[in-house]
């Protein structure tokens, strides 16, 4: 009770003090546009209402100009770059002391795997298209289309980038078409995202989620400030605003998982505007609903992460190999502009933003997007069934995340990255309902918060135009060997309910200081384990300790100072009464690893392991301030020869030191009887 209080109080505090920060910067001299207020009205008329100005469109041998009445776009031509955003009396909401290229723009990460040299393609679009030119719709075409005699520094892509405006929009739309054809050399693309840097002197105030809303430093700020263990964590020893000394900036402790990543942008207070990315889908992004990536950050900028190796490593780079020829369509995203008058809180913006953000989801898949590659309602199909879970006893799949994605193996859609995925999570008595899904081939995966394991269904799913197909009662049967005798944590594919420490006091980042929900994502927590168990590594004591407080929420490496970290083991002591015939069986759950390996000995330190992940994972969690990244699970025998009557101790060793972020995070342990 107390503790909630407390984080309540702290809370107001420091919504008072950004209160303060916005009402002080305000200049009460500021022209307002007296279309502030259009955004209410414009959502009871659908698009094309003449209520609104037609949409134009300008070309000039250089860019093009879209103008809705609303607010202005310029696009360098034939590039496709946006260069200027104008909207409600702010001439350009982008930063103008950027380059042309280095506003608003696509770009990918990419490498040819006989050459390790990382490029980064920004796409620059060498032909102009106008798709629509009406008076309800602008759809633009930058394209590029590969060939084998160009330079090789472009990515063997074809790149369609479109840029749509609608009458009365308040906001526009943009979505790319990215096609080998094949035949065409192999290539590695790790990252693919849109990116816009705002102007910093006005946007200073960042909303990533209802709690995670906070001033940010400016990227002079960070230029200023102290660099950490890596680049991207900054001490800000000397910002702009004193508000900030002394905290912690890095880009990663905003990321979310794509589930959640739906909303998110910046907040002018002067004039009152809000800029903000809404991704309506997350049908084309890659790995699943949990998959972690960036949202905004310091800068100010603001992105849509189409794909990338964020959370789960390398194995999420894109491959192509033998000339296989693939298609995709990215987004539609939603860059949505908003505002109100001085005499409005700013922060209603946000409110507003999230508003439009349900609308836009609801519309989706859009009526307009003028590509065949995009199928609208119609052309798509729906899968629906029912998912129980038999582990024990049988019961209904809560929660569970059911999806379709392309055709695997069982967990595979957790590193899938050609393809779409469609995901919903089921109701409480286990129903499910996937709407919307591209014709096309899937299998259809689903895992259950609670439960161990995966679920797919046996065969592939044929999804027509117009399907709509009934699963009927599909059961999942978790792996399961025998009755448990012990558990450790929450099968949730999270460590969440371990034991997060506070952060060290010199290198918090505040925000995070006043909720206790997502402490993981303070920096340098990987160091807190030395501090908590300066001497001993951590024992756990069957049904004396808790795992909330009594388990380290990652099994870390010792700092033995001199940047040197070394492997820790770490105990479960369990009692048995007796020992029965038959194997015993350890269910391993890991959250996440980074180059690591996990080593179960069971009662004898001296011996060769029972059991080793071996070398495993790259997701980055750790150094990331992840909760997770990817799932691992193993089913490890234990023979009863090993086990005896009385006081047994398991030792889980992380054998690979050298590093900080070298390491594993657990999801859930637990020991299993032999077979009844
Ligand atoms: C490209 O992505 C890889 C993997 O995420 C990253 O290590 C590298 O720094 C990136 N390179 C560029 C040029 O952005
Ligand atoms: C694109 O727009 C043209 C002209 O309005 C229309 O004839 C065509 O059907 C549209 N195509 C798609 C795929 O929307
Ligand atoms: C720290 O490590 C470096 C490189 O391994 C070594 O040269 C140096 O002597 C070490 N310093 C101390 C104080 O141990
Ligand atoms: C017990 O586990 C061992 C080691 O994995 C295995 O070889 C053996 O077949 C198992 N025995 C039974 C009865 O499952």
């Amino acid at each position: 009770m107390v503790k909630k209080k407390d984080m309540i109080l702290a809370t107001k505090i420091f919504v008072a003090v950004l209160l303060h920060f916005i009402v002080s910067t305000a200049d009460s001299t500021s022209s307002i546009n007296t279309q502030s207020n259009h955004k209410r009205t414009l959502r009871n008329h659908p698009r094309g209402s003449t209520l609104y100005p037609p949409v134009q469109l300008q070309v000039y041998d250089d860019h093009v100009v879209v103008d809705n009445g609303i607010f202005s776009m310029t696009i360098a031509s034939p590039t496709g770059t946006v260069t200027g955003i104008n909207f409600n009396g702010i001439e350009n909401i982008l930063n103008d002391r950027n380059g042309i290229s280095d506003r608003g723009y696509w770009d990918v990460n990419w490498s040819d795997p006989s050459d390790p040299k990382d490029n980064l393609d920004k796409l620059a679009g060498k032909q102009l298209d106008v798709i629509v030119n009406d008076e309800n719709q602008v759809e633009l075409s930058f394209k590029r289309l590969w060939t084998f005699s160009q330079e090789n520094n472009h990515v063997s892509l074809n790149i369609d980038k479109r840029f749509v405006v609608l009458r009365g929009s308040s906001g526009f739309y943009s979505y790319g078409i990215f096609e080998r054809l094949k035949g065409w050399p192999d290539a590695n693309v790790y990252q693919g995202r849109i990116v816009f840097k705002l102007q910093d002197k006005l946007f200073r105030y960042m909303a990533v989620s209802d709690e995670r809303q906070r001033i940010m430093p400016t990227f002079e700020d960070r230029e200023k400030g102290q660099p950490l263990d890596y680049p991207e964590a900054v001490l800000l020893t000397r910002p702009s605003n004193s508000f900030l000394q002394g905290e912690l900036d890095d880009k990663y402790q905003y990321s979310t998982e794509n589930k959640d990543n739906r909303v998110h942008g910046w907040i002018c207070s002067d004039p009152p505007v809000g800029f903000w990315m809404i991704t309506p889908s997350n049908e084309f992004r890659t790995a699943g609903p949990v998959k972690q990536d960036l949202t905004s950050h310091a800068g100010p900028v603001t992105l849509s992460m189409f794909f990338s190796t964020h959370y789960a490593g390398i194995d999420l780079g894109i491959k192509f190999r033998d000339g296989e020829p693939w298609k995709k369509v990215f987004g539609p995203v939603f860059i949505y502009l908003n505002s109100v008058t001085t005499e409005d809180d700013p922060l209603s913006l946000w409110v507003d933003a999230k508003e439009e953000m349900l609308l836009q989801t609801e519309s989706w898949p859009y009526n307009f997007p003028n590509s065949s590659d995009y199928p609208r309602a119609h052309q798509r199909g729906q899968v629906t069934g029912r998912l129980l879970v038999h582990d024990i006893v049988l019961a209904y799949a809560r929660n569970a995340f059911v999806g379709l994605a392309p055709p695997g193996t069982l967990g595979s859609w957790q590193v899938e990255n050609k393809g779409y995925q469609f995901w919903t999570q089921t109701d409480n008595k286990g129903y499910f309902q996937i709407k919307n899904v591209r014709p096309g081939c899937y299998h259809l995966y689903a895992w259950v918060p609670g439960y161990i394991g995966d679920y797919m269904y046996r065969s592939i799913i044929y999804v027509l135009q117009g399907s709509k197909i009934r699963m009927g009662v599909l059961v999942h049967k978790p792996p399961r060997n025998g009755p448990t005798i012990w558990e450790i944590g929450v099968p949730d594919r999270t460590a969440a309910e371990f034991y997060v420490p506070e952060p060290n006091p010199t290198l918090m980042n505040q925000l995070y200081a006043s909720q206790r929900t997502e402490s993981f994502r303070q920096y340098g927590l990987w160091d807190r384990y030395t501090d908590l168990y300066p001497d001993q590594d951590l024992v756990y004591t069957v049904g004396v300790s808790d795992y909330e407080t009594n388990w380290f929420f990652t099994h870390a490496n010792r700092n033995v100072g001199n940047k040197t970290y070394i492997p820790t083991t770490w105990t479960v002591l369990f009692d048995l009464e007796y020992v029965i015939p038959g194997n015993y069986t350890i269910q391993l759950a890991l959250a996440s690893a980074t180059a690591a390996e996990v080593q179960i000995k069971i009662n004898n330190e001296g011996v060769s392991p029972v059991f080793t992940t071996g070398l495993i994972g790259r997701d980055n969690a750790i150094a990331r301030h992840g909760i997770h990244g990817l799932y691992w699970l193993y089913s490890v025998d234990v023979l009863n020869s090993q086990l005896q009557a009385g006081t047994n101790a398991m030792y889980l060793t992380q054998t690979r030191g050298s590093s900080p972020f070298r390491g594993v995070m657990y999801d859930y342990i637990r020991l299993e009887k032999p077979p009844l």
